[in-house]
């Protein structure tokens, strides 16, 4: 009987919902429907959208051993997704595959998240590796569109009305951009757009985004309308940096073979406080307000400022909806206060390749020719930085003069207000500065507000052009200087 009036009530549903599925493919919609009934059957109570489909997108944005960390929490999440009872085929991974089989990883085909942590990398889908990973594949994999996808496995976000979609983001970052591991970076408007568009297809209850990256925060500041049932927490705000985790010099220490760090703050800290808790009993909120508090412990300077965007009326929902829970926590009470411990050293994003290829040096036996290849690495990548750093300082100083240059190019907007108003212009200042001085890598994410600032103050292409050729006479024969991925915007 009961059986029956559920059925019935499914029917009911659906004929309502099916009219509303713009241009998606319905039999494949059809053809979720038999697990939708089972869960159902099951008569789970705490389950109150019980029609809805759980999905999930997970990206790394970078590659190379030295941001070990972003694929390492990429997987961890995979991990806690499939234990909290999401299927594979509702998980679409981007990662770029290169950790596991680097030649510097000491545990081959190993990946940990957390010094005394298991293997997360068994299992994790290779949806999009590589060269796979690009905007355009993300951006179709969000929309649901296979045909626009180039490459990879060509899972999507195949979502309907009544489904909830969790999407993660571990990266490098600036103001108003989040890294890709080749090709140009992701764009704050770009996203935005794609996020609105999603919103219009009616292919979502409600999307939750968690973000980790420096400057985290400018990606939605500003920018993320409310009314798109979307509810995003961000590692840092608008003007700091997101920091690492798990780091060579930690203590305790990571394992000895280790010279990278292991994860990073704000993203450790939402996946050790999921892997604990029933995720029936606590709420968005609730996670909110723990991972805000790890993530900026008192016990360090260090640490940044965890955010909250969107319609945050969504955050008295449970992580349940999203995650699902891993039934061996099911009689895990929840407490308001954090019982994890503390981070003891995190390490700005910014600098923990250099931390790592310090360590790769340090260790190398005495005249090695890993010692030599670690020196030449590090010695690339500080005076690349010192190159990016000094050649924006100048541009500002030729642009604005020699006293106003330097306060233009830091000047921060109020909060509430976004990054730039004209993002074409900030991507063509992106072009004109690296067509004269080089890529700006991810380092140079960093220096995106004072290209914005340079397009709000009002200056043109040929104005910019000249003051760059001024301040770099040529690009740097350096790795990270090379444009051979093409420019960053
Ligand atoms: C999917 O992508 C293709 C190729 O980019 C595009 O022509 C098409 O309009 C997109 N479909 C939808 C529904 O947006
Ligand atoms: C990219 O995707 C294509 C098509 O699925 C696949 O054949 C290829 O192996 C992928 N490349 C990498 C590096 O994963
Ligand atoms: C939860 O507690 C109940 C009752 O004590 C017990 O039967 C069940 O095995 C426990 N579940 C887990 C996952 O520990
Ligand atoms: C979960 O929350 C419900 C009420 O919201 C409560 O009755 C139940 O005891 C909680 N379970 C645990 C394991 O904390
Ligand atoms: C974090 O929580 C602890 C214990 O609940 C509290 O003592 C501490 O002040 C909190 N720290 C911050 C930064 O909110």
């Amino acid at each position: 009987m009961i059986r029956l009036v559920a059925g019935v009530i499914l029917f009911n549903l659906l004929s309502v919902s099916i009219p509303s599925v713009y241009g998606r493919n319905l039999v494949s919609h059809a053809l979720k429907l038999p697990s939708e009934v089972t869960e159902f059957m099951d008569g789970n109570s705490e389950n109150d959208d019980k029609l809805g489909t759980r999905w999930a997108v997970l990206i790394a944005g970078s590659n190379g051993y030295m941001n070990y960390r972003h694929q390492a929490d990429v997987c961890h999440a995979y991990q806690i997704l499939r234990k909290g009872g999401l299927k594979d085929e509702n998980i679409i991974v981007f990662m770029y595959d290169d950790i596991a089989s680097s030649e510097d990883n000491p545990r081959p085909g190993v990946i940990i998240n957390n010094p005394r942590g298991d293997d997360v990398y068994k299992g994790v889908p290779k949806d999009y590796t590589g060269p796979n990973i690009t905007i355009n594949n993300f951006f179709a994999v969000l929309l649901g569109n296979k045909t626009a996808l180039t490459g990879g496995s060509g899972k999507v976000v195949n979502s309907g009305p009544h489904d909830h979609i969790f999407v993660y983001y571990a990266d490098h970052g600036g103001p108003g951009i989040l890294g890709m591991p080749t090709g140009p970076f992701i764009f704050a408007d770009d996203l935005i757009d794609v996020l609105k568009k999603k919103h219009a297809s009616g292919t979502y209850k409600s999307l939750v985004f968690y973000l980790e990256s420096c400057e985290s925060g400018s990606i939605f500041e500003g920018l993320l309308p409310k009314g798109l049932n979307i509810y995003a927490t961000t590692a840092a705000n608008a003007v700091e940096n997101s920091y690492g985790t798990y780091c060579p010099d930690d203590s305790p220490p990571l394992p000895p073979e280790y010279n990278t760090c292991l994860g990073d703050l704000y993203s450790v800290a939402w996946m050790e406080d999921s892997e604990i808790h029933n995720l029936r009993n606590e709420t968005l909120e609730q996670q909110y307000n723990l991972v805000k508090n790890r993530t900026a412990d008192k016990n360090y300077e260090e640490g940044s400022h965890v955010q909250q965007y969107g319609d945050l009326g969504l955050d008295k929902e449970h992580l349940f909806l999203y995650m699902g829970t891993n039934p061996g926590n099911d009689n895990s009470s929840f407490r308001e206060e954090n019982t994890l411990p503390s981070f003891s050293t995190p390490v700005n994003q910014r600098d923990a390749d250099l931390l790592h290829l310090w360590h790769k040096f340090s260790k190398a036996p005495e005249g090695s020719p890993r010692k030599l290849a670690a020196q030449k690495q590090f010695i690339d990548a500080v005076s690349h930085r010192m190159h990016i750093d000094h050649s924006i300082k100048l541009i500002g100083k030729f642009l604005f003069g020699i006293e106003e240059g330097p306060k233009v190019l830091k000047a921060v907007r109020p909060a509430g207000q976004p990054l730039v108003d004209d993002w074409d212009c900030l991507k063509m200042m992106v072009r004109t500065f690296e067509t004269h001085c080089g890529s700006l890598s991810q380092y140079g994410m960093k220096h995106m507000r004072s290209l914005a600032n340079i397009c709000n103050a009002g200056i043109k292409e040929q104005q910019m052009a000249e003051a760059s050729a001024q301040a770099c006479v040529r690009i740097p024969s350096n790795p990270w200087s090379s444009l051979q991925n093409g420019f960053s915007a």
